[in-house]
């Protein structure tokens, strides 16, 4: 039996990828603040489970709450292997950092950065005790890379959270455990992400212009075909290159 803990499952990639798990044999529960009924029907027409648990992950108490659910169910003598997957992320604030509240910047690095770094810590500490397999995903974005003009909070998040994946990969590697963790960049899109993104001005962001022409011209990427790509990678642990940033743009 294998379990993967996938957050942001409401919508977008997170959709896309329970939706793959689950129809490769793979119970999964699901995090966000919105339920998605459509992977609980799924689940029914299959031999798997789909369990949803309502959090938001820019709050640390309800975040700790949840794990402790979420471990004591899937880290049992029945499981064979555990996934974490961290997608769940917000691109906003998108503005110059002059426009910056302090309750925007504080809750983009809790759910893009802080989360995702709780979940691994409180994963792999389960995994420590129990010594299961445990394979760690976590989304990230060419936005760690380059900067973009209005983007500095989700560049910054997401700069965080590759070097966070590559130092815990590194001390796996070195600790002797069958522990892997990764990063995935699925590069553009077309989900809710980027109508966030065309949505804003041009002032507080400079390359609209271009994101509204890669939706006009069809260059946003289908998320389920994102989805397939990354749960390939996933369901051959063997082959996972423990520490290593896939890039949809090295398949499709
Ligand atoms: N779309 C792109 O072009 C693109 C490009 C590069 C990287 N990425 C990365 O890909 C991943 C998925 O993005 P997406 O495009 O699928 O985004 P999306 O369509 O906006 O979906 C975001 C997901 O995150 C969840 N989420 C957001 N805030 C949350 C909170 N406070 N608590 C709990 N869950 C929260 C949402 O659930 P609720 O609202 O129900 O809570 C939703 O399920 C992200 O890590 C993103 O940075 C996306």
């Amino acid at each position: 039996m294998k379990y993967a803990i996938v957050t942001g499952t409401s919508k977008g990639l997170g959709a896309a990828i329970a939706e793959l798990l689950l129809k490769n044999d793979i119970h999964v529960i699901g995090i966000a603040r919105h339920v998605n009924k459509q992977l609980s029907q799924l689940a029914d027409q299959s031999k798997v489970t789909y369990q949803h648990f309502s959090c938001d992950l820019a709050d640390v108490d309800q975040l700790d709450r949840t794990f402790e659910k979420v471990n004591d169910q899937i880290f049992k003598k029945e499981t064979s292997r555990v996934y974490l997957i961290n997608s769940a992320a917000t691109v906003n604030p998108i503005d110059t950092v002059a426009n910056h509240t302090i309750e925007a910047i504080q809750a983009h690095m809790q759910i893009n950065l802080i989360a995702p770094m709780l979940t691994t810590s409180l994963v792999l500490k389960k995994a420590k005790q129990s010594g299961m397999e445990t394979i760690v995903a976590n989304i990230s974005s060419g936005a760690a890379d380059r900067s973009t003009y209005g983007w500095s909070a989700y560049g910054a998040s997401k700069a965080g959270l590759n070097r966070y994946t590559q130092t815990v990969a590194l001390e796996e590697e070195q600790l002797g455990t069958s522990n892997k963790i990764i990063l995935f960049d699925p590069s553009i899109m077309d989900t809710e992400m980027q109508r966030d993104i065309r949505a804003v001005d041009q002032e507080a962001f400079q390359e609209v212009e271009q994101f509204k022409q890669y939706k006009k011209q069809n260059k946003l990427r289908d998320k389920s075909v994102v989805a397939q790509v990354f749960v390939n990678i996933l369901v051959e642990p063997a082959e996972i290159n423990n520490g290593h940033y896939y890039s949809i743009k090295d398949y499709v």
